[in-house]
């Protein structure tokens, strides 16, 4: 299939490798010439413009963006509405809430173009080991595109989920579940570092993998990360980002009275990652130091 791809970072760019490696055609587009140029050199078509991307397209088009969600992909949907024309197809790959899906198929869907959510999962190891896509969109906007999913995704690593939304819904899904394992490990770990066995902790992680209820991908990731930096991480910061679905993993739970108690406090356990001292325990040091003249520390 000959397909449009905008955004060529640490996710597109590969996923446009494993399209030509299966190949298809992609017309590649960047912000940055520099790495349309690169993929070039690996046998994408390159496009220098959004129009270029469109008109290098056969009709009825499809272009997958992947960039940031929110104003990024907004604005590159906007630019290619300039463009495209009734009966083509935008695939938005980026970790876009669910609401903006529903909202932009209805938009869009106005002017006979066709849109199709995808949640992709695998990270920077997609093209080795194939992405992991979570699809949403009416059928007869997804059901030409298989051919692109079942490249980019492993034997049994695609699914059309459902209805517009329903892709990224899942995505979020998933994502929150990944902040409550991640911050799983990461309580077990630090009680064993803290431990008087003086443990290697890569040897544990490696040993979970064999045979253990505990063993994924995330604790193979950890075991390489200790071999690589050492077990007491000390080039690390314990500052942890989030960059949306835990959140939204959290007001849908609340939106549907679920509860869900370790992704919520997994999610605010990042929060207080990024603080350099807390001022909810300043309160309980005053309220302990009023109440019963406990100790206090000065800062
Ligand atoms: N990384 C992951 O593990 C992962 C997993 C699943 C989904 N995602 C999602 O995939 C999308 C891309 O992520 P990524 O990890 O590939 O990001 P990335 O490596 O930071 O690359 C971002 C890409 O978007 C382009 N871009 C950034 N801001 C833009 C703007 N305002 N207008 C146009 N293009 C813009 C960048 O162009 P320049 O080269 O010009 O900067 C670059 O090509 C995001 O929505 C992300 O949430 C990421």
């Amino acid at each position: 299939m000959r397909i449009g791809f905008i955004g060529l970072g640490r996710m597109g760019g590969n996923m446009v490798r494993r399209l030509l490696r299966d190949g298809h055609e992609v017309v590649a587009y960047n912000r940055s010439p520099e790495r349309t140029r690169e993929i070039a050199t690996e046998g994408a078509e390159p496009a220098f413009t959004v129009r270029e991307l469109v008109d290098k397209l056969p009709k009825p088009r499809t272009v997958w963006i992947m960039v940031p969600a929110g104003d990024a992909t907004e604005a590159q949907i906007a630019e290619l509405m300039d463009h495209l024309e009734s009966g083509d197809t935008i695939v938005d790959g980026g970790n876009t809430n669910f609401h903006d899906d529903v909202r932009r198929h209805a938009e869009l869907a106005r002017q006979g173009i066709r849109y199709v959510d995808a949640g992709v999962s695998g990270g920077i190891w997609g093209l080795q080991n194939g992405f992991c896509l979570m699809v949403g969109g009416d059928p007869e906007a997804v059901a030409p595109l298989e051919p692109v999913f079942r490249s980019l995704a492993p034997v049994d690593g695609y699914l059309h989920a459902g209805a517009p939304g329903a892709g990224h819904y899942v995505k979020m899904i998933h994502n929150g579940i990944e902040y409550g394992l991640m911050q799983a490990y990461a309580e077990g770990f630090e009680i064993l570092h803290a431990s008087d066995y003086n443990l290697d902790l890569a040897r544990v992680a490696d040993l979970w993998m064999n045979g253990s209820v505990v063993r994924s991908w995330l604790l193979e990731l950890l075991g390489r990360a200790y071999k690589s930096q050492g077990q007491d991480l000390e080039r690390l910061k314990g500052w942890v980002a989030d960059s949306g679905e835990g959140r939204w993993t959290v007001q849908e739970a609340i939106e549907r009275d679920v509860p869900a108690p370790v992704i919520t406090i997994s999610l605010q356990t990042r929060f207080r990652s990024r603080q350099d001292d807390s001022y909810g325990a300043k309160v309980l040091a005053a309220l302990r130091n009023e109440f019963g003249g406990h100790a206090v520390r000065e800062s």
